[in-house]
Order: structure tokens, then sequence, then C-alpha cells
């Protein structure tokens, strides 16, 4: 799993199955994700863009609830857009590289 956050190198880290992607970035040590809300997809500071890896994760793998919290999130949404508190790291993902939101 690749972070790649505005002005900072890249954060490689090590994938861990079962857990969320937010989960993920904030044993990371990820500043640029907040997860305000606690992972329960109602505060949109959790904005990643899907940059590499499996496409059904992208789009089609988002709920109406997360796509309106999309809507509403501080940077612009885009068809590679998910909340990372609604990702969940199953086995077989391989390499997933995701930018931060710039705005959260
Ligand atoms: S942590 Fe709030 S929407 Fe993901």
């Amino acid at each position: 799993m690749v972070f790649r956050q505005r002005g900072l190198p890249p954060l490689r880290v090590a994938f861990e199955e079962g857990v969320s992607l937010l989960e993920l970035a904030k044993r990371a040590g990820v500043t640029g994700v907040l997860g305000r809300c606690g992972g329960y997809a109602s505060c949109g500071t959790c904005h990643v863009y899907w940059a590499d890896g499996p496409a059904e994760i992208w789009g089609e793998g988002r709920s109406g609830v997360e796509d309106d919290v999309l809507e509403s999130a501080a940077s612009v949404k885009s068809d590679k857009s998910r909340l990372a508190c609604q990702v969940m790291l199953t086995p077989g993902l391989g390499t997933v590289i995701v930018d931060i939101a710039p705005r959260q």
C-alpha cells in the first residue's frame, strides 16, 4: 500500500488484511487523512483518490451514502474518490496507490 500526499515523499506501508484504509493510514501516521467522524461515513475527512489498484474498488465500490458525503467533501469528487473509512482491505488487493485529497 502506498500513500501519496502533496509535498511529502510517498509512504509505503505493509498491507494489513481486515482493516479499513482509514485505520491503516492512521496507524502509519498519514497526517492528511483526518477521519473526524470515526469511520461512520458522515464527515468526508478521509477522502482519498484511488490512483492505482483493482478497478472494482473505484466508483462502483461506493455506496449511495458514500457518494452523498463525497459530494460535499472539501476536495473535488472524482470517479476515483473513496472514503478511506469505507474501504476494507481484503486479500488479493495487491499493490494499491492512493492519493490523499488536498483538503479534508
Ligand atoms: S471518517 Fe468520516 S467519512 Fe470517513
